[in-house]
């Protein structure tokens, strides 16, 4: 059959774009900035840099721009308030930063869903070397910037978040960092420090799948361009769209392909996805390059505790291609997701019953009969979370298009625009487009 190929190009990796404008604010000179995701999230986390001294010249909308960063004064005392909306990354990764900052006052405070997550996770550790944090579990925070001492921290939720606070204190105060990483986690902190030209080891743990990252200062970061691929995870629900619906294959260009990000792709091939990957030159420190997606028929699958950590964000849409699939889809070992931007197991769940499917739930999973032939209708509830509006939207668009429009009432889109302003768009757009005959 002769099929229409849509092609897809993404704004900036959200994971990148964040540690693009923080990195930028801890060198001095001019840092260009290519494709910088112009999300709510990511942008909070830039309009936070400014108190941090830095200028940004350009379009900052086209997500073209350029950092002018003099380097903060150390002695400077700064007293301000930022508010990270829904972004768990902004807020973790900026309290680890301004911990070791002394003079810094910085309150720290984020929307009625970031104000539910937990915060002791970074706060704790840092407070066993001298941090000064009130309160200590949740937003909002106030970060009293001190004078750390040398940071030796066990990393062993499998949490970049905690991972990237730590290593951004040593940073911020000039301190030697000794992390180990029992659970290995996407590794964007290390790459593009070292691509600022900072000098660390990772090394292999002796007795566990993880690593042993040690720096010390001092700690010069180069003024670099960082030309960002697009996001994987965004690229994630195009992906699942591409494969699910029967029309269309997609091509995804110049995307994210970082190995502890692109694994759903893995899981989407044993599950009997057609996908091809066309690698291209590094950017950025970063792997990437294009995805060409075929309508597949997908069969379940039990994804193994262990590739958890590296398809943490890709859950929500990985269920939505086992629901349409033949046989088991399940997941265990993911506490750490009821710890996003909701509860995303009971997110899942809950949603799933409520267009008829019957789910087990775990602690730390779940478990259900996928269906290709699924066209069940019901009201499906946002959570406050991006990521579960996003993968009942694809759902929906894949009923509409292969001609089995359940009613599904999805709330919750405002949701969306903390990673991904422009999905509405290109999912109607994708619909929209008739084959050619
Ligand atoms: C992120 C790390 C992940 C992920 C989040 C982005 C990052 O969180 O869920 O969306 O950019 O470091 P954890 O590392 O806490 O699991």
């Amino acid at each position: 059959m002769n099929m229409d190929t849509v092609k897809f190009n993404f704004k900036g990796d959200k994971s990148i774009s964040h540690r693009s404008a923080i990195f930028s604010a801890l060198g001095k000179g001019i840092f260009e900035i290519r494709n910088f995701l112009t999300a709510e999230d990511t942008m909070n986390t830039l309009n936070a840099m400014t108190h941090l001294g830095i200028r940004v010249e350009g379009d900052v909308h086209s997500g073209n721009f350029r950092i002018i960063s003099s380097g903060r004064n150390p002695e400077k005392p700064e007293k301000f308030t930022v508010d990270l909306g829904n972004s768990g990354t902004g807020s973790r990764l900026l309290m680890g930063l301004f911990s070791g900052m002394p003079g810094i006052e910085a309150t720290i405070t984020g929307d009625e869903s970031l104000k539910k997550r937990p915060m002791g996770r970074i706060t704790k550790p840092l407070v066993s070397v001298g941090g000064v944090f009130e309160p200590i579990d949740s937003l909002p925070i106030t970060v009293y910037g001190r004078k750390l001492l040398p940071i030796m921290h066990v990393e062993s939720i499998g949490s970049a978040q905690i991972k990237s606070a730590m290593m951004l204190a040593a940073i911020s105060s000039g301190v030697p960092l000794r992390l180990e990483e029992r659970i290995p986690s996407r590794d964007h902190t290390e790459n593009m420090l070292q691509f600022c030209g900072v000098h660390l080891t990772k090394e292999p743990l002796d007795n566990s799948p993880g690593f042993l990252i040690e720096m010390e200062p001092p700690y010069i970061i180069q003024p670099v361009l960082f030309d960002i691929w697009g996001d994987i995870s965004s690229a994630s629900f195009f992906i699942v769209l591409g494969l699910l619906n029967r029309k269309k294959k997609v091509i995804i260009e110049n995307v994210l392909l970082n190995p502890y990000r692109d694994k759903f792709i893995k899981i989407l091939k044993d599950m009997g996805a057609n996908i091809e990957i066309i690698e291209k030159k590094e950017k950025c420190g970063e792997k990437g390059g294009d995805i060409i997606v075929s309508p597949s028929e997908l069969r379940g699958i039990n994804i193994s505790p262990l590739d958890i950590p590296s398809i943490i964000d890709e859950l929500p849409i990985l269920t939505i291609a086992g629901l349409l699939s033949t046989g088991t889809f399940s997941f265990r070992g993911a506490a750490e997701l009821r710890h996003k931007e909701s509860d995303r197991i009971s997110a899942m769940v809950n949603n799933l019953k409520a267009v008829g499917v019957h789910v087990q739930e775990f602690p730390d999973g779940l478990s259900f009969e996928g269906n290709p032939e699924f066209a069940s209708g019901g009201s499906i509830n946002g959570y406050l979370d991006h990521r579960i509006v996003m993968s009942f939207e694809v759902l929906k668009s894949v009923l509409e298009m292969n001609g089995k429009p359940g009613s599904l009432q999805i709330e919750g889109r405002q949701w969306v625009t903390t990673s991904f302003p422009d999905f509405f768009e290109k999912i109607q757009d994708f619909s929209d487009l008739e084959p050619k005959k």
